[in-house]
Formats: structure tokens, sequence, C-alpha cells
């Protein structure tokens, strides 16, 4: 809850996480840059400024911006933001790069982290990180941070989304950011030159891409015991002895396909793991990759036991209903009778 109450109001939280003894400022460290004083900035500063970095944030109204960060904060001009950091955080959106075009010869050299995401995957022909590095050639662009929310930087390393991905085509640029994603108690993914950095834009609008996968096998697992169910138990009987179960569908049938589905996709958890070993086994080595179909399969274990889980809860809510559905039924079948009697003894002559 605390961190909530962060971002509308840091100036009340300061004093909860500064470093302390040291009022936020470690000496021997680097003053860093922001540029931009919206929700990423306001988070990202308290991150540094716990890990003891001192933080300098450029806005183009720096009297306004300056309510909403700690007092440790020195909240300035784009202009005198550059010239104190080395480092520099472009936490803008891709539309408004253009407006550092004046600033161009102060931003010469400096290392620009490009955290920006998109609203869709491959929005634009080039990468947000390859346009700003187009825009600034005399800077050294690194693409990184992207992957964690404003929400995640305010949580700090207790949050369990602490990787960050990290590239740029310089090295020096690249070791430097990966050392203060360190610092910064994330776990850096070198992920090589800017080129990677589409990819890495692409990620966070990735995220439901293990589901895919698990829901269309239990949709397909559902829908194969569910016309299986129905062939055997409704249209069977009904073709065989002209019996009519066609009530039996929604509560029955599917009460009935839902337990198969459930441990047919718990045992596709523990399938995966049985294969993974006996490829251990027969190649004699834990460090030979698996197929990548094994190695997928690995990787949805947990989406599809969360999904067997999701379909024995629906089995037992259903299990429920069942006898309730059946004393319902007999509570109609004992009235309709209590009703007949009643008129048959109201229309017996006396
Ligand atoms: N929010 C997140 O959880 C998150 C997560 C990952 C990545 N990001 C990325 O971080 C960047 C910032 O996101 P945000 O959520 O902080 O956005 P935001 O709250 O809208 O803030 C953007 C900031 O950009 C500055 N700005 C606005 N219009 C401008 C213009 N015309 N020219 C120059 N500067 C302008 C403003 O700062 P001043 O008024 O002080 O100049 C504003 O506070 C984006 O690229 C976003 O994709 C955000």
């Amino acid at each position: 809850m605390e961190s909530i109450t962060m971002i509308g109001s840091p100036k009340n939280a300061h004093e909860t996480f500064l470093p302390n003894g040291t009022n936020g400022i470690k000496e021997d460290k680097t003053t860093v840059g922001i540029l931009g004083s919206g929700d990423f900035a306001k988070s990202l500063t308290i991150r540094l400024i716990r890990c003891g970095y001192h933080v300098v944030i450029g806005s183009r109204e720096p009297k306004c911006a300056a309510d909403f960060f700690p007092h440790v904060v020195d909240v300035t001009h784009h202009e005198d933001a550059i010239l104190k950091a080395s480092i520099i955080f472009v936490a803008i959106h891709r539309e408004h790069y253009s407006s550092l075009w004046d600033l161009k010869h102060l931003l010469a050299g400096k290392i620009l982290v490009d955290v920006s995401n998109n609203m869709r995957v491959d929005q634009y022909p080039e990468s947000n990180a390859e346009y700003l590095s187009s825009l600034f050639p005399d800077c050294y662009v690194v693409k990184g941070f992207n992957v964690v929310s404003a929400w995640a930087l305010q949580l700090g390393p207790k949050d369990a989304s602490s990787q960050v991905y990290i590239c740029s085509n310089n090295v020096q640029a690249r070791h430097h950011v990966i050392e203060l994603a360190r610092q910064m108690n994330f776990i850096p993914i070198d992920m090589g030159t800017l080129s990677s950095s589409r990819e890495i834009e692409n990620l966070p609008l990735r995220l439901f891409t293990p589901w895919k996968g698990p829901v269309v096998i239990a949709i397909s697992l559902a829908t194969f015991f569910f016309i299986y169910s129905f062939v055997r138990d409704i249209i069977h009987p009904y073709f065989k002895n002209q019996q009519s179960d066609f009530y039996k569908i929604p509560i029955e049938i599917v009460n009935k396909t839902l337990p198969v589905v459930a441990i047919t996709l718990l045992s596709l958890v523990y399938l995966a793991g049985l294969l993974a070993a006996a490829h251990q086994l027969y190649y004699g080595t834990k460090y030979r990759r698996f197929p990548p179909w094994l190695e997928n399969w690995l990787q949805c274990r947990k989406q599809l036991g969360l999904l067997s889980f999701f379909f024995a809860v629906v089995h037992v809510v259903y299990s429920m209903c069942l006898p309730m559905r059946r004393s319902e039924r007999y509570s109609y079948l004992n009235a309709a009778y209590q009703q007949v009697r009643w008129q048959c003894q109201s229309s017996a002559p006396t």
C-alpha cells in the first residue's frame, strides 16, 4: 500500500524509502539523469535513490514536476539535467523524442537509455531505440528496463519480475547499463546489439503467449470429451431405446467432461517431466538440449497445472449443484403429486 501512495504523493514517502544515514546519496555513485517526469520517471527515481544514486530530472516544467519528487532529487530543465549526468534515461514517449532535437549538441557522448514501449507488436518500421539512435547518432543508445512497469519498479527487489533485457551497439555503454541494472537489484540479460531492441520492445506485448498453447489444448480436450460423453450417454440410448435424456446435457454431461479434462491436463504436466528424464537417461547427460517441442512443453507446465486446477474447481461446483438440482426436482414432483391428490379428493362424490 505504501508503494501506491508513492506515485501520488512521494513527498510524504521519502523518509521511508531513503537509505539510512546516507540521505539517499552515496558520494561515490553516479548521478543518473531522467528526461520526463511521468509515472515511469517517478518510480525509476525512487528505485535509484533506494540504491544510493543521485537523480537529476529533466522536465519542461521543473517547478510543477518538483512537487512529485522527493526533496533529494534535483528537478531542473532538460539542458541542466543533461549536463549533470552521463547516463540519461529517456522516460518520454517515442512521439516526443524529436522535441529533444535542439539539445543534440549537449547529448553528444552521453549514454541514452531508451525505456519506451509500444501499443502494438512491430508498431513502427524500426524499433524506438533504433529511431532514437538515428536521431542522436553521437549518443550511445542502450535499450532496457522497458519490461519493468512503473509499479514493479516501486515494489523493489521483492517483485518477481526482476529480469531486464539490455542491448546496445556500444559494448562499453551496454556494460555500464548492465552494471547499473545489477546495482538496482535487477537481473540484466545481455541481448547484444541494438538490432535486438525490436524483440525487447515486443516482449511486454506478448505477456500471455505461454497461455496460448495450454488454453488451446484444454479447449480441445474439453470439446472432445464432451462430444464423446454426449454420443455415449445421450445419442446412443436415444437411438437404441428411444430414451430421451437430453436434459442431462447442461449438468451431468458437462460434469462428466470436467474431471476427465482436469486429470488429463494434470497428467500432461507430469508426462513432460518423465519424457525429459527419459531423454537425459538416453543421452547420458543433462547438458544436452531438449528438442524444441519438449522444451516448449516443459515451459508451459505451470499453465497446464493451473488449467487443470480450474477444471477441477468447476467440477466441484457442478458436483455440489447436482444434488441440489435433484432435490429441487423431487420437491416439484412432490408438489405436483399433492396437487393431483387434492384434486382427486375434491372431485370425488361425497
Ligand atoms: N508507465 C510504465 O509502467 C512504463 C513501463 C515501461 C516503459 N514505460 C515507458 O516509459 C516512457 C514514459 O512513460 P510514462 O508512463 O512515464 O509516461 P507519462 O506518465 O505520460 O510521462 C511522459 C513524460 O514525458 C514528458 N512529455 C510529455 N509530452 C512531451 C513532449 N511533447 N515533449 C517532451 N516531453 C514530453 C512529460 O514530462 P515533463 O512534463 O516533465 O516534460 C511526461 O511526464 C514511455 O516511453 C513508456 O513507454 C512506461
